[in-house]
């Protein structure tokens, strides 16, 4: 349909962490192909966008995955993309509007990752990053956290950074978008599969684009509702599958488990 044709082709999610396990080749780079081009923001009070940060590898800066500024000294991304020491990485906040190359930065200290995250379920994909900013000043507006759970017919936007070249050579430093929608888990285990998909008690939920294909990219970024972080691109199952919907690591199920790390 002509409709379809229009509608951005998508951010790519990161594919299934279980295949990453067992194909070499599987990249945690997110990759965002296609999508919409979001603008850069001027103020770090403006919006929750500014706040899409990408997390990278600190001995040669490449794209690993999203993640998401809460507050001066705390931001969030999924358990799966933080393996290694706190130093091995750092944070980029790509949607502001630098003039030159002053990119604003941010280190990362600790990483408190879920007590029940486990790598091979994918279960409670959600870590805390203690982070210190490398500017000062402008306060970010607001809080992000939601107060409750998301209902499950919300439209969402998925955020994230990455390249659109299928063979993955070098990284676009824009912030892409794309629309989503909640599904429920019965509707998510009807398509992915009682495997694939996530148990009713994993703190996972499930996305679906309307028109849009999925393929790699994305872990660690922002499923936003509302101007709330509702979710956390966690795994998906394969690439260009039409009717696929993505897991995303639930904020709302989490929202206990974060206050006790961080002052949200
Ligand atoms: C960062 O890159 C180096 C060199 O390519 C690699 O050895 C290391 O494992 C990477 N670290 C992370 C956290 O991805």
């Amino acid at each position: 349909m002509a409709r379809n044709k229009n509608v951005p082709r998508m951010l790519c999610r990161l594919v299934v962490f279980s295949m990453c396990v067992f194909i070499t080749e599987c990249r945690r780079t997110k990759r965002v192909i296609g999508g919409d081009e979001v603008a850069c923001v001027l103020s770090f009070s403006k919006g929750t966008q500014i706040r899409v940060a990408s997390l990278r590898n600190s001995s040669n800066s490449q794209h690993l995955c999203g993640a998401t500024i809460l507050t001066y000294n705390n931001a969030l991304t999924a358990a799966h993309c933080v393996n290694n020491e706190p130093e091995d990485y750092y944070l980029q906040l790509n949607n502001y509007c630098n003039e030159g190359n002053h990119v604003p930065k941010a280190t990362i200290i600790n990483v408190v990752k879920h007590d029940q995250y486990k790598i091979l379920s994918h279960v409670h994909d959600i870590a805390v990053l203690r982070i210190k900013l490398n500017f000062i000043g402008e306060i970010f507006d607001g809080s992000i956290i939601p107060s409750t759970s998301f209902g499950v017919s919300g439209k969402c936007t998925i955020y994230g950074y990455g390249n659109r070249d299928a063979l993955n050579k070098g990284t676009t430093e824009s912030l892409h978008s794309a629309e989503v929608k909640l599904i429920s888990l019965d509707e998510c285990t009807t398509s992915l599969g009682p495997y694939v998909a996530p148990k009713a008690d994993s703190g996972m939920i499930c996305a679906i684009g309307d028109g849009v294909d999925a393929c790699q990219g994305d872990s660690g970024g922002p499923l936003i509702c509302n101007g709330y972080i509702q979710g956390l691109s966690s795994y998906g199952l394969g690439c260009n599958v039409p009717k696929m919907p993505g897991v995303y690591t639930s904020v709302g199920a989490h929202l206990k488990w974060l206050k006790t790390i961080c002052d949200i």
